[in-house]
């Protein structure tokens, strides 16, 4: 077993740095997530607000967060919600404002029921308040209540705040840069997800329903603590080249690709993997033709992936072999640059090559700067994704091509020296899978069990 990671303490210094960094002149005041209604006396099962979590580590819903640098009686404070014997015997034991303060290290921590009245004092004397806005017409009212009120109080020469910020310049930067212990985290959330792939290439079988591959991957996850960090895609043949596909029931064909998009949620830290591989154990020539093109531009991005280059180079990179590819197929015709130029490319390769990749799996954090493509510094994690889709009917395509779809996605660290591969453990050359696979693989599946 590895090392336990601290999270109380990690968010602690999350909240030093971000209170150092927008300085005494500014609050911020940050919601926990809501419940979100499933049906009637069903919710959703509850996940923790990113922002929220990566500041205070509270795992509860019905929680407000305000860091105030630099004041006095404690610049963490919380408001929870209360103790309450009845409400526990049916929902489970509630943390409650001592033990917010002992156990999570608010200097300060009050129930919810008294935020109308306490919140806008925390807000006299700040002058700029920074939280999210536009996420929530809830909360969005309920801020600008306070704001007012906290205008109301403020008396003589103290100021409140005359302009409230969003995320994107302060916290959201720094999210961007993970510290040791959150990458520890997406090791062991790829690491999950990495037996996850490996454990579907071995089970899959022609016959089976792509949902019940799904819930081999779920399994895993599941087993080992995690959880799916987005809707796993599990697309068979053609269903490849439907980009977000999760309708999953379609049976997996002996013949055809299988593409899995899957990966675990650990602690709130995600990982994002897929893999392209044949349902039967063995690649086709067409596929393979398809599948190396799309590998070679997955492998060359990864190398792009360095301190000091802009967040567009491995797009670049993977866009040019991609579309070199696309040529050599025959499937599109013409000289490279051109067809870039023109776009032509993003007729079988829609999507960008990555993405930051974090507590949410579409991570926080602008891709440029100024106008300009960010420059990748260690710390940040990016996906590697580049694909080929030829949907079925593509008009002046050879229709052997017709169907297929390939993507290989691995999660890279930025490292001062070569790129960190957080996923290299599922095979992804031909020869790799083929033989993880093993035998090769008829239409064998039956599911077991009688349910009547
Ligand atoms: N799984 C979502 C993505 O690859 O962006
Ligand atoms: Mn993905
Ligand atoms: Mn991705």
């Amino acid at each position: 077993m590895s090392e336990a990671i601290d999270y109380r303490e990690l968010a602690r210094e999350q909240r030093d740095t971000l209170a150092r960094r927008i300085g005494e002149e500014a609050v911020v005041v940050i919601p926990a997530a809501r419940e979100q209604p499933r049906n009637r006396d069903v919710d959703h099962p509850f996940r923790q607000d990113s922002d929220f979590r990566y500041l205070t580590a509270f795992p509860e819903p019905d929680a407000v967060a305000v860091i105030a640098p630099g004041r006095p009686e404690g610049e963490y404070i919380l408001f929870v919600r209360e103790r309450d014997p009845e409400a526990e015997r049916w929902a489970g034991a509630r943390i409650g404002p001592e033990a917010a303060c002992h156990a999570y290290g608010a200097d300060q921590a009050w129930p919810l029921g008294e935020i109308d009245q306490r919140l806008p004092d925390l807000l006299v004397g700040r002058e700029r308040l920074i939280g999210p806005l536009g996420r929530d017409e809830h909360w969005d009212r309920k801020l600008l209540q306070w704001l007012q009120a906290g205008r109301g109080r403020a008396r003589g020469r103290a100021v409140a705040p005359s302009s409230i910020e969003l995320f994107e310049h302060n916290l959201h930067e720094q999210r961007l840069i993970k510290r040791p212990a959150e990458l520890e985290a997406m090791r062991r959330a790829a690491g999950i997800s990495v037996a996850a792939h490996r454990r579907a290439m071995q089970a899959v079988q022609a016959g089976m329903p792509e949902y019940a591959l799904a819930a081999e991957l779920l399994g895993i996850f599941h087993r080992h603590g995690g959880e799916a960090a987005y809707p796993s895609i599990v697309a068979g043949g053609a269903n490849a080249c439907v980009l977000h596909y999760v309708t999953l029931r379609d049976p997996l064909r002996d013949g055809d690709l299988v593409l899995i998009d899957a990966g675990a949620e650990v602690d709130g830290y995600a990982a994002d993997i897929t893999r392209t591989f044949p349902v039967n154990g063995t690649f086709s020539a067409e596929q393979r033709a398809v599948y190396d093109v799309v590998l070679a531009a997955q492998e060359a991005a990864i190398e792009q992936v360095r301190c000091g280059h802009d967040f567009d180079a491995f797009h670049r990179t993977a866009t040019r072999i991609l579309t070199q590819g696309m040529v050599d197929l025959g499937w599109l015709a013409g000289e490279v640059d051109g067809l870039i130029e023109q776009g032509a490319h993003r007729r079988f390769f829609p999507p960008r090559t990555g993405h930051w990749l974090g507590l949410d799996v579409h991570d926080v954090g602008g891709y440029a700067v100024g106008g300009a493509w960010r420059i990748l510094q260690p710390g940040m994690v990016v996906t590697v994704e580049p694909g080929l889709y030829c949907p079925p009917g593509s008009e002046e395509v050879d229709p052997r091509w017709h169907g297929i779809g390939v993507r290989i996605e691995d999660d890279v660290i930025v490292e001062r020296e070569t790129p960190r591969v957080l996923t290299s453990g599922v095979p992804k050359t031909a020869e790799g899978i083929e033989d993880l696979m093993g035998a090769v693989r008829g239409a064998g599946y039956e599911e077991s069990g009688d349910f009547d």
